[in-house]
């Protein structure tokens, strides 16, 4: 909390430290009323630095108790302690500085830095949480081989964690436990990582591909100890993966993972030692959903594969996050594919984009991929960093190829292994492994913004000769006026009566090698292109951003008939996907608009048509079914309307009257289906379950949409379920589309019999937070007064109050205000307890511009909160920006 104004960081403004700390020994002495932390850092003389005796060494919320220089007792006069540093001067080249500090990790409710977690202590230093543990150089450029010793209880604190290897357990005369731990491998703080508590573990091994054996470990509360079973096996499919798709190993003898119920974020990397969120790590049929396994299998992936992708090779400074977000989350799709369905993942994936980070580019927020400059750096964790950031690691791996990309992986991690390097590094890796100038492509970290690619054909018959033309642009983002263009990889095939056709750009030798000559990718990197196509026996349908081959918008003039040609002939499942989106897309806005002038919404016949012809085709898995029939979100309708134009009350009716209307038109062969994929034997997150449950959930949904049918179903889905990912699918049918006397009763069951399970307590928060009823602005209000919700526990927040102003877009955005008002009170609540989460569930409201006839009343908000006494530099920076 600041009284000034926050003050902004810039990336042009960075300097190299001024000291490295080539040691650092921890000392910690845990207690219930406060923790004493002592420092022994061994500092010398960056020579890359500004090379003068002064030092600044960050810290807040610290309460000094003694400071030392090599071994003396340092005066008050010199050093000099400010609001969030402590300020040495005239140090010697080398020197060992010590320092007493005095914390109370139970009073911290910011889950930054030392804090307890039920009964525990945990750790969460990323990106600057250790400088409230004691005054350091907390910036990911230093890096510091750490010894750690802790001192505890251990009657109370049996199990004692940190970083690298145990080197010693004793007992003291004061009947404390002391454990040192050593990582030998030297890291910034944000890596840094401490566990205290009474805690069991599983345990298995992995025998690396150089054959050294690494015992793995899960820690967890007693009650938890039969969850663990699936995050086990995923570490270790992930370890091998590593190894054979990008020849990395793991480096030290023992990996430990520690679930907490406290956390801001899903998990974290710390050396060795990663912290995990429990909902992102515990898995059992009744709290764990289908898409919960899958998400802990890419949690569990992601930190592992964090050990290199940022661990070995971190970033420089925070400008740079997305060098290793960015990477690892390319890295733990690409696993997720291989582990299961690589369509099914990609549309996942562009659909989350899609709704999400385009709103986050469009919106005031915006930042390129590496931004420039941040006032909380916390603030930039964000969809654009990581999933965007995933993107432009893609669109390099489509521009280089696989073998060439995978010589600049093993050149990165060769040239830049224990550095704190830039993306810019990461690029120069990718060009000189591969020969390729990527000069033109780097548009991509540094603009904001989402470009757009308008598509036009022309089609010329006697020469059998068909033209692409391909005009980008990008509109204006905060500081960014106008944009250089992108280097855009547009993959496209040419889809004929029989199928995808041979390609034969003009200009271009046929290559007799190629295999597929239907497919290709190009090169769009200039403000208007033409592609000429030849050799053409017909005028083709053309397929578009196959596979998603960049992040933009693409806009083509499609006939309703062609998208159905795309949706069930083309050879590129997302084509197939992104077909059946802009159908229905085209379909919805038909609606809404049929229903804005009064009259009846009448479903084109030839949706209807697609979609029993999408039900009855075999070629298709029941997952990419289930994706393909699913409407797009309220969410990313909204999202399409644009600025000043979306209407979620009209998007949210029109989107049911289709929804009824296909349910109603193709009831038979939804029950149908329906019943055939009812899966017999037990609960397993197998693929082909997963899948099964998905499909019996989309036509639930329809035929719920369409009457009473579906109603009846879902009351018996929910009393036959063995598996929460039923009971929650036929709960949300049964709130959804129900009357009160319908879900009622099963709603309170579902408490009844998994209320002291929390992760299941959460989603059924989650659940209510979506109901689209009229009464649920009280409802949520309600629940935020249930023992079972808790302001300080970010799950239950996001839960209850993050679903609601995220997903639930017709009561969040009532006319009367009461949705907005409700989401302001929470974060001004917040705002003093923890505003990382504060300034996170704030997101929705800084859509303002969106909504029409809402504008006024979600700013008014945001004024308020503007006016706030405390005013967090996290919410400081989200309100002030949105408010410009
Ligand atoms: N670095 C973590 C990850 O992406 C995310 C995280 C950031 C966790 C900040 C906690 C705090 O895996
Ligand atoms: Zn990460």
């Amino acid at each position: 909390m600041r009284d000034a104004t926050p003050g902004t960081i810039h990336l042009k403004d960075y300097q190299p430290p001024g000291y490295l700390v080539n040691r650092t020994e921890l000392h910690f002495l845990l207690g219930e009323e406060d923790t004493i932390v002592t420092s022994k850092l061994h500092l010398l003389r960056n020579t890359e630095g500004s090379s003068s005796g002064e030092l600044e060494l960050d810290g807040q919320d610290l309460e000094l108790v003694e400071i030392r220089l090599d071994g003396e007792i340092l005066e008050a006069d010199r050093y000099e302690l400010r609001e969030a540093s402590l300020l040495l001067r005239d140090l010697p080249e080398q020197c060992l500085l010590s320092c007493v500090t005095r914390i109370q990790p139970q009073l911290n409710t910011s889950l930054e830095g030392l804090y307890r977690s039920q009964t525990m202590f945990c750790t969460q230093c990323e990106a600057e949480g250790f400088r409230k543990i004691t005054y350091y150089l907390d910036r990911p450029d230093v890096m510091s081989v750490f010894t750690v010793t802790i001192d505890a209880d251990a009657s109370r604190y049996p199990v004692l964690l940190s970083n690298g290897n145990l080197e010693e357990t004793t007992l003291l005369p004061s009947g404390d436990t002391r454990v040192v731990w050593h990582d030998p491998f030297p890291k910034p703080s944000y890596l840094f990582a401490l566990v205290a508590g009474q805690l069991e573990h599983v345990e298995d091994s992995f025998v690396t591909c150089s054959g050294r054996d690494v015992t793995l470990r899960i820690y967890v509360e007693e009650k938890d100890i039969d969850k663990c079973g699936h995050a086990m096996d995923s570490l270790q499919r992930s370890m091998r993966w590593d190894e054979e798709r990008f020849g990395r190993e793991y480096d030290l003898d023992i990996f430990n993972v520690v679930a907490v119920d406290d956390f801001n974020m899903g998990a974290m990397e710390n050396k060795s030692l990663n912290i995990f969120n429990t909902s992102c790590v515990l898995c059992d049929p009744d709290t764990t959903t289908d898409v919960g396994y899958q998400r802990v299998e890419a949690i569990v992936a992601h930190e592992y594969f964090h050990n290199w992708s940022g661990n070995r090779v971190t970033c420089r400074d925070w400008f740079q996050l997305s060098l290793k977000e960015g990477f690892t989350v390319f890295r733990d799709a690409e696993f997720s594919s291989d582990m299961g369905s690589r369509t099914v993942k990609r549309v996942e994936d562009v659909t989350l984009l899609r709704s999400a980070q385009f709103a986050e580019d469009a919106g005031p927020m915006a930042h390129p991929v590496r931004p420039e400059s941040y006032i909380e750096i916390n603030n930039f964790y964000t969809l654009t960093v990581y999933e965007k950031g995933a993107e432009v690691v893609r669109m390099i791996h489509t521009l280089l190829g696989p073998d060439a990309f995978r010589a600049g992986s093993d050149l990165y991690f060769e040239r830049h292994d224990g550095q704190a390097v830039t993306c810019e590094d990461f690029v120069l890796a990718m060009e000189e492994a591969s020969g390729k100038d990527l000069s033109q492509f780097r548009n991509w970290y540094s603009q904001a913004g989402t470009p757009r690619l308008a598509v036009s054909e022309s089609w010329d018959e006697d020469a059998g000769a068909y033209t692409l033309s391909v005009a980008q642009s990008c509109p204006p983002t905060p500081g960014q006026a106008e944009k250089k263009p992108f280097v855009i990889p547009l993959g496209i095939g040419l889809l004929g009566d029989a199928g995808n056709l041979r390609l034969q750009l003009e200009g271009e030798e046929p290559d007799p090698e190629l295999e597929d000559n239907t497919h290709t990718v190009l090169m769009v990197d200039q403000q208007q292109q033409d592609f000429v196509f030849t050799g053409l026996p017909e005028k083709p349908v053309p397929s578009l951003l196959r596979g998603f081959s960049a992040p933009v918008r693409l806009d083509f003039d499609y006939s309703r008939e062609d998208l159905c040609r795309l949706m069930s002939g083309d050879d590129d499942g997302f084509v197939r996907w992104d077909s059946a989106q802009t159908l229905a897309v085209g379909v919805i806005a038909e609606v809404q608009q049929q229903l804005a002038s009064g009259g009846e919404p009448v479903v084109d016949p030839l949706f209807l048509q697609a979609s029993i012809q999408l039900l009855q085709d075999p070629s298709l898995d029941p997952a990419m079914l289930a994706e393909m029939l699913t409407l797009p979100s309220e969410n990313y309708l909204a999202e399409l309307a644009g600025e000043g134009a979306a209407d979620v009350d009209a998007i949210h009716s029109a989107r049911r009257a289709v929804q009824a209307a296909v349910g109603g038109h193709c009831a038979q062969a939804l029950e149908q289906r329906y019943r055939e994929l009812r899966v017999e034997e037990a609960y397993a997150a197998s693929g082909a379950q997963i899948a099964a449950r998905s499909l019996r959930a989309t036509c639930l949904t329809y035929l719920a949409a369409a009457g009473e049918r579906g109603l009846e179903l879902a009351q018996e889905q929910f009393s036959a379920a063995d598996n929460i990912t039923e009971r929650l699918s036929a709960l949300r049918v049964l709130s959804h589309f129900g009357k009160r006397a319908d879900w009622e009763q099963p709603m309170e069951q579902f408490y009844k019999d998994w209320g002291h399970e929390t992760l299941a307590v959460n989603q059924w928060l989650a659940l209510q937070a979506t109901m689209p009823d009229d009464a649920a602005v009280a409802r949520v209000r309600h629940l935020m007064e249930h023992p079972d919700f808790d302001i300080r526990n970010p799950n239950k927040v996001r839960s209850l109050v993050g679903t609601f102003a995220g997903q639930n877009p017709v009561n969040f955005h009532r006319a009367d205000g009461t949705g907005y008002r409700l989401l302001r009170q929470i974060v001004a609540e917040l705002n003093a307890i923890n505003p990382q989460i504060a300034s996170r569930l704030l997101a929705p409201l800084t859509k303002w511009r969106y909504y029409s006839g809402r504008a006024d009343l979600m700013r008014a908000e945001l004024e308020q909160l503007a006016a706030l006494d405390g005013l967090s530099p996290d919410v400081f920076e989200v309100v002030s920006k949105s408010l410009k």
